[in-house]
């Protein structure tokens, strides 16, 4: 069978994440793959293609998190490295993006570690119905989604449908300007909010050498919206 990564000429690259030593497949460059088509489609853009700091930090703040047997859902893996690390630690893992080559990528990676998990290709926008279907996951877990002012409303409208009432979600983001429109309507609909800044050790980029980590839960009795 071909090697679905093959036409993107993957570079590997040595990461420690979440305490792990991992090998990490990736494009060789992400500017190769922009898709005038896809953008005047729907203005998307092939960020899945790259290693973000906000991935790595999520994976180290996961070294601390209980995963044995609980379902996880990723939500914008890219090339999956939080996932992969749930997946070592025993997690039943679901890597979701709306890019079918970041699932490739996120395979070819979790095998590469001896790594078990799902992959779906989900549009937080329009989410499949086997995503709902599925039974809610106890973490929900994303690391840099909320560059785009469209994302925070497609994920708080998401987040209350796939998360189990006591389910924590834990979203790493580069203090992008956009992520109030995640946070605002799920404190505003009476779900928890934690936050802490850490100082990540991937590449510095306009974002700066900070990520927030935020973590979601649920009011007590209800998931409101779902
Ligand atoms: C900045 S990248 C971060 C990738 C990865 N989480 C990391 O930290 O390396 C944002 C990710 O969100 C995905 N994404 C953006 N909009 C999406 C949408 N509407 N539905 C699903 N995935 C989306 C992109 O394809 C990309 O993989």
């Amino acid at each position: 069978m071909d090697d679905p990564l093959s036409p993107f000429d993957p570079v590997r690259d040595d990461v420690v994440a979440g305490g792990r030593r991992l090998t990490i497949a990736r494009p060789r460059s992400a500017e190769d793959l922009i898709d005038e088509e896809a953008y005047a489609r729907d203005e998307r853009l092939p960020y899945w293609a790259e290693l973000w700091p906000s991935g790595l930090a999520l994976a180290d703040r996961l070294a601390a998190v209980p995963l044995a047997g609980r379902r996880v859902v990723e939500l914008g893996c890219g090339v999956g490295v939080p996932s992969v690390v749930c997946a070592l630690a025993g997690g039943d893992v679901l890597a979701t993006d709306w890019y079918g080559e970041a699932l490739d990528f996120t395979r070819a990676n979790a095998a590469a570690a001896g790594a078990r998990l799902d992959t779906m290709l989900v549009d937080w926008a329009d989410p499949p119905p086997e995503l709902l279907a599925r039974p809610r996951a106890d973490l929900v877990i994303g690391a840099d989604l909320l560059y785009e002012a469209r994302n925070g409303p497609a994920l708080a409208a998401l987040l209350p449908r796939i998360l189990a009432p006591d389910g924590d979600a834990l979203i790493a983001d580069p203090r992008r300007p956009h992520a109030d429109a995640l946070i605002d309507p799920l404190v505003a609909a009476g779900w928890s909010h934690l936050m802490r800044e850490v100082r990540h050790g991937g590449r510095v980029d306009e974002s700066g050498p900070l990520v927030r980590l935020h973590r979601l839960r649920p009011p007590p009795g209800g998931v409101p919206g779902a």
